[in-house]
């Protein structure tokens, strides 16, 4: 009997995988899907020896960024030291201020604020001899026309988009500009929210971005988690 006619006879079969897969919940698949971007990413730029910094924006309870500097212990391991130094940019307060056009039910001022103490605790403990710098405050203080290079920032390798809205997303963009390096991989983790509107979320600040910076090409890379994005600089 073939696999076909065995599911057709016995459809308890079907009732248990599906019943195995809903229990999955899915923000633990959205991370889990996060995860294997950033091995992705990090992989990527260590194999074609993409060197320069770990960015993230927005870091929250430092899940992400954790990984990240965990993952790139393990990839040194195969191509040898990247020499990678990792920035996180949070408020740990929420989003501050939210725009009109940034609305969402989601994304409300406060889901965001965490204990700031234990987390950096946390990211200490998680990022075992590796160089990382945490920037608190929000964007509009930290990195609105600011220079990253006066945080020693020299080359992005991995830049993490992670917070959600426009105005923020295109603080970040304008921020990492003069940073970006042909084969800097940029992640977008909710680039698809919003209903699918082109004139809101990360969507649409990197559309802006992109027509605003012409001389810089951004090559799909791959796609991960639910709905989530990475590009790859591919001419500056
Ligand atoms: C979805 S969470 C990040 C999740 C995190 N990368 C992870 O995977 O664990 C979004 C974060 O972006 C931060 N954020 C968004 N806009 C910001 C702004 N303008 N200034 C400072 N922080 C901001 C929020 O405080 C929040 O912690």
């Amino acid at each position: 009997m073939n696999l076909l006619k065995i599911l057709k006879k016995f459809l308890f079969i079907q009732n248990i995988i599906a019943s195995f897969f809903s229990v999955i919940p899915p923000y633990l698949e959205f991370t889990i899907g996060k995860y294997q971007a950033i091995k992705k990413a990090m992989f990527i730029t260590a194999h074609d020896e993409t060197y320069g910094s770990y960015l993230e924006f927005g870091i929250f309870t430092g899940s992400s960024f954790n990984f990240a500097m965990k993952i790139n212990k393990k990839i040194e391991k195969i191509f040898g030291e990247a020499n990678c130094d990792f920035f996180g940019f949070d408020s740990f307060e929420g989003f501050g201020k939210i725009s009109e056009d940034d609305k969402h039910p989601r994304f409300r001022d406060n889901i965001f604020s965490v204990d700031e103490k234990k987390i950096l605790k946390n990211i200490q403990k998680c990022s075992d001899g590796q160089k990382y710098k945490i920037i608190k405050g929000f964007f509009e203080e930290t990195i609105k026309n600011k220079d990253p290079h006066q945080h020693g920032i020299e080359k992005a390798r991995v830049v993490m988009i992670d917070c959600d809205l426009k105005e923020s997303t295109s603080m970040a963009l304008n921020f990492v500009r003069d940073v970006l390096q042909i084969g800097t991989i940029v992640m977008f983790d909710d680039y698809i929210f919003y209903k699918g509107d082109e004139q809101k979320g990360e969507f649409a600040a990197f559309k802006k971005f992109k027509e605003q910076n012409p001389n810089i090409t951004f090559r799909p890379a791959f796609e991960y988690g639910y709905g989530s994005r990475a590009f790859i600089v591919s001419k500056i």
